[in-house]
């Protein structure tokens, strides 16, 4: 089944599940269930109760956010529009596009953020400041 996405468009994917009463499986493929090639793989673990993490967005990088334990919400601004998204099932995957604005909150205890990233880490991929994001994608969109 392929379930590649449009670019631009956050979206859930809905992961392969193999249920079986020994454990449960699922599996994340680069050419079926990616819309890009996978350069790096990181995890956000043991956050501390009413923390957040990102608040930034990505130059370039597209990302794929798994709740491999526990829930956590993605809340998503394109510039616009807000996006949330409820992650708390071990086989959703969440694309986010580049250029997306980005925040993780309300991670349940024991929660774990699996982020397979399509960049090497590069300090300059980042925006942090949202008026600075905005402005941006304002000119993007008027083609400055
Ligand atoms: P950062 O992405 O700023 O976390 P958040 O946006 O959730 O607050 O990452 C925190 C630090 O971790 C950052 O200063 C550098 C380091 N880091 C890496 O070295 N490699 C990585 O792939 C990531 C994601 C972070």
């Amino acid at each position: 089944m392929i379930m590649l996405t449009e670019k631009q468009t956050p979206a859930i994917i809905d992961l392969p599940k193999y249920l079986d009463n020994r454990g449960n499986l699922s599996y994340i493929e680069e050419d079926t269930h990616l819309s890009f090639r996978i350069r790096r793989v990181y995890w956000i673990y043991d956050v501390p109760g009413g923390e957040s993490r990102g608040g930034h967005a990505f130059k370039s990088t597209e990302e794929l956010i798994v709740a491999l334990s526990g829930s956590f919400d993605v809340v998503l601004n394109d510039g616009e529009k807000e996006y949330r998204f409820s992650l708390n099932r071990s086989y959703y995957g969440l694309y986010v596009p580049s250029m997306m604005w980005r925040l993780i909150e309300n991670f349940s205890t024991n929660s774990l953020a699996l982020v397979i990233a399509s960049t090497d880490y590069s300090i300059n991929e980042y925006i942090r400041d949202f008026n600075e994001f905005c402005r941006i994608k304002k000119n993007e969109k008027v083609g400055i």
